[in-house]
């Protein structure tokens, strides 16, 4: 059997305390606000009176709002168990190969969080390629916040960008393929490069700057 590579759930918006790496949007100049914004806690957020999970028409389980919710309302977080790179990809080894399924999320280099040990109903959340939901990383933890005001009713989605590999075998990442029903579904749960092209391109970018 061909060595599987793990497909996790990466590449999010990052921020780590009082860093921020969220592009910004180019906009006209806005009337600052009176009062400073409320900034978003890391509280934890295992569960919310805004959301279920239920049976979804994309697969399996899904997340819907069960109330309205605001854009930039924090839903969720990812829980589950946090292990390492090493202990994830052994995981992931023991599964068959026809399985497309996974709860894995990359918190950072060190750490996975496993939601299939221990995880809350942020792992029900489904994949879509018009998502109304955006993961962001703050200090190794996940969370789940709404892109768009959300009606009550509809599912939630967020893009997974799950990583892979130019070399990996196209049948086996056929296993990713998307079913989310957008008008411009891009028929995959991948990432839109492969993790290798982007190590490639960014190097390339780092000589380009030295050279500067
Ligand atoms: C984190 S789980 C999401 C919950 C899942 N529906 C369940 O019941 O366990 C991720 C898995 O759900 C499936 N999935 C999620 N979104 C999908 C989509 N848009 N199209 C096809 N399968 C999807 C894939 O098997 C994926 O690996
Ligand atoms: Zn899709």
């Amino acid at each position: 059997m061909a060595k599987q590579n793990r497909r996790t759930q990466s590449r999010n918006k990052t921020r780590s305390s009082g860093k921020t790496t969220r592009s910004q949007k180019k906009s006209a100049p806005r009337p600052k606000p009176r009062r400073p914004l409320p900034k978003k806690r890391a509280v934890s957020l295992a569960a919310s009176p805004l959301v279920e999970a239920r049976n979804s028409a994309i697969h399996g389980r899904g997340v819907y709002a069960i109330a309205p919710i605001k854009k930039g309302t924090r839903v969720l977080e990812y829980l589950g168990e946090r292990i390492s790179h090493g202990e994830a990809d052994s995981r992931y080894e023991k599964k068959g190969d026809d399985d497309g399924h996974t709860f894995l999320f990359i918190a950072s280099n060190r750490t996975v969080i496993d939601a299939g040990v221990d995880g809350n109903d942020a792992r029900f959340i489904n994949h879509s390629c018009a998502p109304n939901c955006e993961t962001v990383i703050e200090n190794s933890r996940v969370f789940i916040d709404a892109i768009r005001n959300i009606k009550p009713g509809e599912e939630l989605g967020y893009d997974y960008q799950l990583t892979w590999e130019s070399t990996d075998d196209p049948a086996e990442l056929a296993l990713y393929a998307c079913r989310c029903g957008a008008k411009k579904c891009r028929g995959t749960m991948l990432d839109k490069e492969p993790t290798d092209k982007r190590e490639v391109d960014k190097k390339k970018a780092k000589k380009k700057a030295k050279k500067r």
